[in-house]
C-alpha cells in the first residue's frame, strides 16, 4: 500500500517538475548574421532578442489564416515566399471581404536594415507594421482585442508564447515581437550578384555591361548593397486616377513631397512583378519605357531623372541581364521560411 503511494507521489512530482522546467527553460538564442560588407542593421535586437522559439512562433503567426476576421487571409496570402514575399502576378492584393489593397505588396526581405515602412514611410518601427494589415478592413479586418482573445483560447499558442517570452498571457507587444523575429530573419544575400561580389562567381558579358550602366544611371537611388538608399523620390509617376495616391505627401502634407515614393530595393526584382507602388508596370520593359519616355515631369521630379533617362534597347537588354543576377533562389526555397515541418535546430548557421 505504502509503496503505491510513494510511487504515485513520485510520478506526480516528476510531472509537475518537468512541466515547471519546460516552462522556465530559456529559449535558444539565434545569432543574427550580417552578410560580409553590409552595414549594421537598424533593428533593435536588444529590445527583442532573437530566439528559435520566437522565430518559430512568428512563422506560425505569419502563415495562420485564423489571424484574419473570417479565417481566410494570412500574412502569407499576400506575401508569398516564391515571390520573395511579394504577391505574385498581382498589381493589388486580395484581403478579406473581397477587399483589395491600394498598393502593390512589397517584397519582404532585409527588413532589419529598414527604418521606415510602406511606400510613403508611414510606419516607423517594424514591430508596429503588422498592426496595420491585421486591422485594415481590406486586408485581415480583425479587431485587435478579438484577435488576442482568439490566440489566448488556443493552447498551442499559449504554450508557444510561454516558451518564447516566458508568459502565456498573449499581449499585442509579444504578438508583434514574434512576427518581427520571423520578418528580420528574411535576409536575402545569396544572389548571383552577391556571389560575384564575394568573388565566388563572375558576371557574363551582358551582366557586366549591365552592371556598369546600372552604376551610372540607377545606383544613386537603388544603392548597393540593399539596392535602395531608402529615400523618397519623385520619378515622374502620373497620379493614379483610382487611388489618388500622392505618396510621401500624404504623410508630410508638403507639396514638395507630392508623388514621392520610397525607392524600392531591386533585389529579387524579377520575382516581384508587377512594379511601381500600385503595380502599374507589368514588366521590367514597362519600367524602362517609363524612365526613357513616359515620365510626367513636374517641378518636384528628382534632378537625377528629370531629363528622363537615355536608355538604348541594347542598354535595356544588358540592364535586364544584370537585374536577373539579383534573384536569390536559395532565399525563395529556404525551408526555414516555409510554413511547416522543417525541423529547426539550434544551429542557424546555414540560414543563408
Ligand atoms: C491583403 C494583403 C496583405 C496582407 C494580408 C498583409 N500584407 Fe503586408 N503589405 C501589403 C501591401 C499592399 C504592402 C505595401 C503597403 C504600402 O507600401 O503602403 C505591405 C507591406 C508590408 C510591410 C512593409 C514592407 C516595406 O518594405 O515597407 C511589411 C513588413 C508587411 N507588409 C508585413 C505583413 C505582415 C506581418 C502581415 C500579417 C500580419 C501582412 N503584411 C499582411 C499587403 C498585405
Ligand atoms: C531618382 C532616383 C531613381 C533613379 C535614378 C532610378 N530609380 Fe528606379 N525607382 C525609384 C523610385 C522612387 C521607384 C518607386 C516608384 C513607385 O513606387 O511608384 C523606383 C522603381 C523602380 C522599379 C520598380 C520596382 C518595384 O519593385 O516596384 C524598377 C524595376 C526600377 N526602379 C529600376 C530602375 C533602373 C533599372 C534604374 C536605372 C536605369 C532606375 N530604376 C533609376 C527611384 C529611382
Amino acid at each position: 500500500m505504502k509503496i503505491k503511494f510513494v510511487i504515485f507521489f513520485l510520478l506526480v512530482f516528476i510531472i509537475v517538475a518537468t512541466s515547471f522546467v519546460e516552462a522556465t527553460k530559456k529559449p535558444i538564442p539565434i545569432k543574427f548574421i550580417i552578410p560580409n560588407g553590409w552595414p549594421q542593421p537598424v533593428y533593435d535586437f536588444k529590445a527583442n532578442p532573437l530566439t528559435v522559439e520566437g522565430f518559430e512562433l512568428g512563422k506560425k503567426l505569419f502563415y495562420d489564416e485564423n489571424l484574419s476576421v473570417d479565417s481566410s487571409t494570412s500574412c502569407a496570402s499576400c506575401h508569398q515566399q516564391f515571390a520573395a514575399f511579394a504577391t505574385y502576378d498581382h498589381d493589388l492584393s486580395h484581403g478579406v471581404n473581397n477587399g483589395l489593397t491600394t498598393r502593390n505588396a512589397t517584397a519582404l526581405q532585409n527588413l532589419a536594415w529598414q527604418k521606415e515602412f510602406m511606400a510613403d514611410g508611414s510606419i516607423h518601427h517594424l514591430d508596429a507594421q503588422p498592426l496595420f494589415p491585421l486591422t485594415a478592413a481590406n486586408e485581415m479586418g480583425e479587431d485587435l482585442n478579438q484577435l488576442l482573445k482568439k490566440l489566448q483560447a488556443d493552447v498551442t499558442y499559449r504554450n508557444m508564447f510561454l516558451k518564447a517570452f516566458g508568459s502565456s498571457i498573449i499581449s499585442t507587444q509579444n504578438l508583434t515581437k514574434a512576427l518581427s523575429q520571423f520578418l528580420v530573419m528574411l535576409v536575402s544575400s545569396n544572389s548571383k550578384y552577391d556571389r560575384v561580389m564575394r568573388a565566388e562567381k563572375t558576371f557574363n558579358l551582358p551582366e557586366r555591361l549591365g552592371y556598369e550602366i546600372f552604376q551610372k544611371k540607377c545606383a544613386n537611388c537603388h544603392t548597393e548593397p540593399m539596392f535602395t538608399d531608402y529615400s523618397y523620390r519623385n520619378i515622374g509617376m502620373k497620379l493614379s486616377e483610382t487611388s489618388f495616391d500622392e505618396g510621401r505627401k500624404n504623410i508630410t502634407h508638403l507639396s514638395s513631397d507630392s508623388l514621392k515614393f520610397r525607392v524600392p530595393s531591386l533585389r529579387n526584382i524579377v520575382l516581384t512583378f508587377p512594379y511601381g507602388h500600385d503595380g502599374r508596370f507589368f514588366t521590367l520593359m514597362n519600367v524602362f519605357e517609363h524612365y526613357r519616355n513616359n515620365m510626367v515631369v513636374n517641378p518636384y521630379t528628382d534632378s537625377l531623372v528629370k531629363n528622363k533617362l537615355s536608355l538604348s534597347n541594347y542598354e535595356i537588354g544588358q540592364l535586364t541581364s544584370f537585374l536577373y543576377t539579383l534573384t536569390d533562389s536559395s532565399f525563395i526555397s529556404n525551408k526555414k521560411f516555409a510554413p511547416q515541418g522543417y525541423n529547426i535546430t539550434p544551429s542557424f548557421k546555414d540560414i543563408h
